[in-house]
C-alpha cells in the first residue's frame, strides 16, 4: 500500500518493540510517519528508535506499563509536547496465555484482563481524548480470532480480546461525530515471540490445519491492515473488525483431500491465537 497519505503524521504504537507492533513501526516509518514506539521493554523500543533515527526517520521510544492508566496518560501528553500532535494510535501491547478454563488461575486471570482489556482501555481513552479534541484520528486495536471464537484454553485471553473489541465499538459509535474512527484486528495466528512462548506443538498442528490457508501469518501481513485502518483513506471504517487469519473464522470443515488431492487429515480441536 502508498503511503504518502501518512507522511508527517503521528503514530503512537504501543508494543512497537516486537512483534506485530514491530512491523507496524517499521511500515508506518517507511510511510513517512512520525512514529513514538511505546513498550514495557524499553531498551529494545529505544534500539528500534535510534535505528529509525539513523535512517534519517522520525522516531522516539518510550517506556511504559500499559496497565497503569496514569503510564497511558503520561505516553499521550508526552506525545503531544513533543510532537504537537496525535494521528495516529496502533494499540499492540499485550500477553497471552493457553491455559484451559478450569485451570485458569486468579494470578492468570488478572494479568490478562489487567493488560488486554484494562491497559486497552486506558490507552485508547488517552488517545481518544486527544484525537477528539483535534477533530481527527484512527485507532487500531489488535483484538484476535480468540476474541471473536471460543478456543480451547483461552478463558482469560479470550474474554479479554472479546471485551476489546465491545470497547472497539463503543468508542467508534461516540467518538463517530468526532472524525474519529476506531477499528480492530482479529490476527489468528502470527509468528511472533508471543506466539512461540503461547502456542504448544499440539495448538500449532491443529491451528495449521484449521487455517485454509494452511501457515500462519506473519507480522507484516497484519501490519499492512493496520496502515489501511489507520490512513485517512478508511474514512468511512469505524467499529469494524478485520480479520487477518488465513481464512480462519470464515471455515468449515476443511476438505483438503479435495483440494489438494492429500489425504485427508484428522479432525482438528479448534483454538484461537
Ligand atoms: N501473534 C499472534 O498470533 C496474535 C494473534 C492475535 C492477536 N495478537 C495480538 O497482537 C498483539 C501483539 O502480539 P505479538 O504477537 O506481536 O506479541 P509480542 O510478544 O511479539 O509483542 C508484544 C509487545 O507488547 C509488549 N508488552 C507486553 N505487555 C506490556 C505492558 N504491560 N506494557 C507495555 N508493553 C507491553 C511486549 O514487551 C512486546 O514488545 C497482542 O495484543 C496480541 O494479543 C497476536
Amino acid at each position: 500500500m502508498g503511503g504518502s497519505d501518512l507522511e508527517g503524521q503521528i503514530a503512537v504504537v504501543t508494543g512497537g518493540a516486537s512483534g506485530i507492533g514491530r512491523a507496524a513501526v517499521e511500515a508506518l516509518s517507511a510511510a513517512g510517519a512520525g512514529v513514538v514506539i511505546a513498550d514495557r521493554d524499553g531498551d529494545t523500543a529505544q534500539a528500534l528508535a535510534a535505528a529509525l533515527q539513523a535512517e534519517g526517520r522520525s522516531a522516539h521510544a518510550i517506556s511504559l506499563d500499559i496497565a497503569k492508566s496514569t503510564e497511558c496518560d503520561h505516553l499521550v501528553a508526552d506525545t503531544l509536547a513533543r510532537f504537537g500532535r496525535l494521528d495516529i494510535l496502533i494499540h499492540s501491547a499485550g500477553v497471552g496465555v493457553e491455559r484451559r478454563f478450569l485451570e485458569t488461575s486468579d494470578e492468570d486471570w488478572e494479568r490478562l484482563i489487567s493488560i488486554d482489556l484494562s491497559g486497552s482501555f486506558y490507552c485508547m481513552r488517552a488517545a481518544g481524548r486527544a484525537m477528539s479534541a483535534r477533530g481527527y484520528g484512527r485507532i487500531v486495536v489488535l483484538s484476535s480470532t480468540a476474541g471473536v471464537a471460543g478456543g480451547t484454553g483461552r478463558a482469560a485471553y479470550g474474554a479479554a480480546k472479546g471485551g476489546l473489541i465491545m470497547l472497539t465499538k463503543v468508542l467508534a459509535v461516540e467518538l463517530a461525530p468526532t472524525g474519529v474512527t476506531v477499528n480492530a484486528l482479529a490476527p489468528g495466528a502470527i509468528e511472533t515471540e508471543l506466539v512461540a512462548r503461547m502456542h504448544s506443538a499440539e495448538t500449532r498442528t491443529n491451528y495449521t490445519r484449521s487455517i485454509p490457508m494452511d501457515r500462519y501469518g506473519t507480522p507484516a501481513e497484519v501490519a499492512h491492515a493496520a496502515l489501511f485502518l489507520a490512513s485517512p483513506r478508511a474514512s468511512y471504517i469505524t467499529g469494524h473488525v478485520l480479520a487477518v487469519d488465513g481464512g480462519f473464522l470464515a471455515a468449515g470443515v476443511i476438505n483438503r483431500e479435495a483440494a489438494t488431492g492429500a489425504p485427508p487429515s484428522p479432525a482438528p480441536t479448534r483454538s484461537t491465537a
